[in-house]
């Protein structure tokens, strides 16, 4: 897919730089619409607190377990997490990731995208946005957990280079498996 790279405030995005780090390491007074990615009719961007009634939303009609509205706050605030939403051109909020970078290792937390917009290559754009901002950062890896029986989702992570590395026995409440996916971005 063709992936333009734009700055509202004018500036030239450097995000596909080998050298560019993670947006947390800035001041928060960056973590705003600085710098967005725009590919075909998607915006990601970093998530703000004016866009959490519509993550909850998605969350809600996303997950049996949901996240509270206080653990998306407390992403936002995490000096390691960098929070991304993604929107329609209409300033509709469609998607959203949740990673984080912490000693060399990516981690995706929670992912979604809106139920009426599934199956337009969201999902796949905001975890090729991490993979890119986590290897630009010299990440080794990016890993996740995922339900057994959550095909949709395994499938894409499959798609994208991610493999199995793990089970995790009964780690949601509900007492299903985790599949632990990693993608690495070394060699040897
Ligand atoms: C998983 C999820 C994020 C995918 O987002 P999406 O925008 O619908 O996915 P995309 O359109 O980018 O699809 C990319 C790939 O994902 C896989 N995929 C997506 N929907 C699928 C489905 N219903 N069945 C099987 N595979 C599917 C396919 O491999 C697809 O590639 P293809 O288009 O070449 O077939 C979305 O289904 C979702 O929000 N699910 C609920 C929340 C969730 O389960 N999150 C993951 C937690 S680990």
């Amino acid at each position: 897919m063709d992936t333009k790279i734009y700055a509202i405030s004018g500036e030239k995005s450097n995000l596909s730089a080998p050298d560019k780090g993670i947006y947390k390491p800035v001041p928060l007074a960056y973590h705003g619409r600085h710098m967005i990615e725009m590919t075909n009719e998607i915006v990601i961007c970093p998530m703000s607190e004016s866009d959490l009634d519509q993550v909850m939303a998605i969350e809600l009609a996303s997950f049996p377990n949901p996240w509270t509205r206080q653990h998306f706050l407390d992403e936002l605030s995490s000096p390691y997490a960098f929070p991304l939403s993604a929107f329609d051109l209409g300033g509709r909020l469609v998607g959203f990731i949740c990673p984080m970078l912490l000693l060399g290792e990516g981690e995706i937390m929670d992912v979604a995208v809106d139920p009426d917009c599934r199956g337009r290559g969201v999902g796949r754009m905001l975890v090729q946005r991490v993979l890119d901002d986590c290897l630009g950062a010299g990440a080794a890896c990016v890993f996740l957990e995922v339900r057994v029986s959550n095909h949709a989702a395994i499938s894409l992570y499959s798609e994208m280079g991610f493999v199995e590395t793990g089970r995790r026995r009964r780690y949601y409440k509900d007492g299903e498996d985790a599949l632990v996916m990693e993608r690495l971005f070394t060699s040897g």
